[in-house]
């Protein structure tokens, strides 16, 4: 089958590559000529681990193209994938779809012959309806259900292990009410009937709210497990044991109960505000996501309140080194990282910081260009006066600690993503505070 994925950002590079391994025939469509000149001579613009073999091997099995010129693709395509930005629109936190609208109207002019036309991007509720009504205005020789269809078809990939959410997923909901495009989304996800994946086929809009509903799902359960965190220091209890104590009943689920300083990335950001925003719109807001926003919020900003205090109460002409500045490891995607809000609050105490990210530096050197960077860990942890874990990188959760110990100046280590343990740390002579597991020798015994 052939396919055009319009967008090359994170999702459309990542679902073009993995589509074109299952066999299919893929053109990946951007307005950015710079970025396709890139693709084409082979160099990857995002960090993804495995994404730049999967690239190369599907360009020279000619099954994986790219282009800027979006009509000769569509043309020929059985199916069109919409996988533009939706970024938070400036001002009121809906999602903006003027990328996906105007991408609707490109794709109706070079329609030629039944095409299904795809949403892979994160769009709400009703979006899939417009686009369908664009396409119609736009070409009106073109009718709905012969010559066209929409369908809902939301990614749930994570960064740094994308390419495996997407051949190996727990499900893929596809949302049509046409029979017709049903069959084709069958025959491009064949690869995955063979591994038996679960398919959920639903309405349009039912797809569209999947979506969010997924997303804010995960973002209260991160949030919850975070405040009750925060309750366990207060109350000599182990937040991972409480975690797996939980998570072991099946209805509650083990993953995603990991506490850390708050959410971040490009999507529960944007997501959990735009779906607060569009149940506003419908008069049925969200409470329980509303707060979960906010507490986010408040949380990030409350990791630099939790540093300054581990250093005593003040950071003033302290050193502060920093390991991770990426919402997540496996990634160089700064955005809404929680390091975003801890490094200006601790410039602000007047610390002076000193970071390092195995892959993420470039992007923070642009964002955060008032610090220092690193070259690796151990060069910018030395002679620091407390050293923090913001991100959770493999190559930080073996340090060598005795080196460590003798390179900072004082042996302070704030573990935002509990990746150490505490009494191992504290029998090492370390001064370590972590999140939600309060020293078992420090508590009040009875
Ligand atoms: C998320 C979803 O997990 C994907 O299913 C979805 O497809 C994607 O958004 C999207 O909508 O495109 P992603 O943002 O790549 O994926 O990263 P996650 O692994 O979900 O992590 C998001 C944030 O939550 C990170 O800041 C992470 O550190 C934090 N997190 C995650 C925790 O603090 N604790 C956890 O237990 C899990």
């Amino acid at each position: 089958m052939r396919i055009a994925m319009i967008g090359t950002g994170y999702v459309g590079l990542v679902s073009g590559a993995c589509f074109s391994e299952f066999g299919h025939h893929v053109t990946c469509v951007d307005k950015d000529a710079s970025k396709i000149a890139r693709l084409e001579k082979g160099e990857i613009p995002i960090y993804e681990p495995g994404l730049d073999k999967l690239v190369a091997d599907n360009v020279q099995d000619h099954r994986l193209d790219f282009t800027t010129t979006l009509a000769d693709s569509v043309k020929t395509a059985d199916a069109v994938f919409i996988a533009v930005g939706t970024p938070t629109r400036r001002g009121d936190g809906h999602a903006d779809l003027s990328y996906v609208y105007a991408a609707a109207k490109e794709i109706a002019d070079a329609i030629d012959g039944y095409t299904v036309v795809v949403t892979k991007s994160t769009v709400p509720v009703g979006t899939g309806r417009e686009v369908a009504k664009i396409i119609a205005e736009t070409r009106q020789d073109l009718k709905e259900g012969t010559d066209f269809d929409v369908v809902s078809n939301p990614e749930f990939l994570r960064e740094g292990s994308a390419i495996n959410d997407f051949m190996r997923p727990d499900r893929v909901v596809i949302g049509t009410n046409s029979e017709k495009a049903r069959q084709t989304m069958q025959r491009l996800y064949r690869p995955l009937y063979l591994i038996e994946t679960p398919i959920v086929f639903t309405q349009l809009e039912t797809s569209e709210m999947i979506k969010y509903a997924a997303n804010t799902f995960l973002a209260a359960k991160i949030t919850f497990i975070n405040e009750i965190a925060d309750l366990c220091e207060k109350v000599g209890a182990d937040v991972h044991d409480v975690a797996k104590g939980i998570g072991l009943d099946g209805r509650i689920g083990r993953k995603f109960l990991h506490p850390g300083p708050g959410y971040g990335g490009s999507c529960f950001p944007k997501d959990t505000l735009a779906l607060v925003k569009t149940a506003q719109d419908y008069h049925a807001p969200l409470r329980i996501i509303e707060t979960v926003v906010d507490i986010n919020d408040s949380r990030k900003k409350a990791m630099a309140q939790r540093i300054i205090e581990a250093c005593g109460g003040s950071v003033a002409e302290k050193t502060i080194a920093l390991l991770g500045l990426t919402f997540k490891p496996n990634t160089d995607d700064m955005r809404d990282s929680p390091s975003l809000d801890i490094v200006p609050a601790l410039l602000s105490a007047g610390a002076k910081v000193r970071a390092f990210d195995p892959e993420g530096m470039q992007e923070a050197q642009k964002l955060l260009p008032a610090i220092d960077y690193g070259k690796n860990a151990y060069e910018t942890m030395e002679e620091a006066d407390a050293l923090v874990i913001v991100t959770e990188w493999n190559e930080f959760r073996a340090l060598d600690l005795e080196r460590v110990k003798d390179l900072l100046k004082t042996p302070l280590m704030i573990d935002l993503r509990n990746i150490y343990n505490p009494e191992e740390m504290v029998s090492l002579g370390f001064d370590y505070s972590c999140i939600g597991r309060p020293l078992r020798a420090l508590m009040p015994q009875d």
